[in-house]
This record gives structure tokens, sequence and C-alpha cells, in this order.
């Protein structure tokens, strides 16, 4: 299965299998990676699920809905590479993507 790689603020590496078209949010949370909490379930409604995906994977992934860029700009530790991971679907394009978890999150 695809792989992804979490990364905790502290550096402890967190490698996922992450079935196409599952959330990276719900692959976390499936795989207990702290910093991943996802609170709201995935209805972009708690930023709970913050990441920054490297800037290797940004073009790979669709850009921000205007609800994520909303919820984006009140984050704490944002960032240019800020996603919210409830929102990114696995897909072939992610493989070997890397999500490294803001401090806030630990
Ligand atoms: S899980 Fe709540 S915004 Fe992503």
């Amino acid at each position: 299965m695809p792989l992804i790689t979490f990364i905790e603020h502290n550096g402890t590496e967190h490698s996922v299998d992450v079935p196409l078209g599952q959330s990276l949010m719900q692959a976390a949370l499936n795989h207990s990676v702290p910093g991943i909490l996802g609170d709201c379930g995935g209805c972009c409604a708690c930023a709970t699920c913050h990441g920054y995906l490297d800037a290797d994977w940004q073009d790979k992934v669709p850009a921000p809905a205007d609800d994520e860029r909303e919820l984006l700009e009140v984050v704490l530790d944002p960032s240019v590479e800020s996603r919210l991971t409830c929102q990114l679907s696995m897909s072939e394009a992610l493989i070997g993507a890397v999500i490294r978890l803001p401090e806030s999150q630990t």
C-alpha cells in the first residue's frame, strides 16, 4: 500500500500505509500518530489535523478550497506548506509524501 510519513515536531517519524482515496487525517488516526486529532471528523471545522505538506508534493494535490483556506488562516504555527490533512486524499501522486506536524500539536 502507498506510504505517507508523518513527522512529529520532535522528529519522531511514523510511516503508515494509506489506502488510495483515504484522507491523510484518517490514516494518521488509524495508526495513532500523535498530533493529529481530527476532532471534527473531517468536516473542515476544527484544524486539529493541521500539518505541513513538504514542498515536493504541494503541486500534487488540489489547492485548498475556501473553507480549508479560511481555517488555515487561524491555525497556530501557519506555514506556506500548511494543509488540513482531512482535506487531502491519498493518491498515486502522494506516494512517499511527508507531512510534518506543528509544534502546537505536540
Ligand atoms: S479534522 Fe477537523 S478540520 Fe480536519
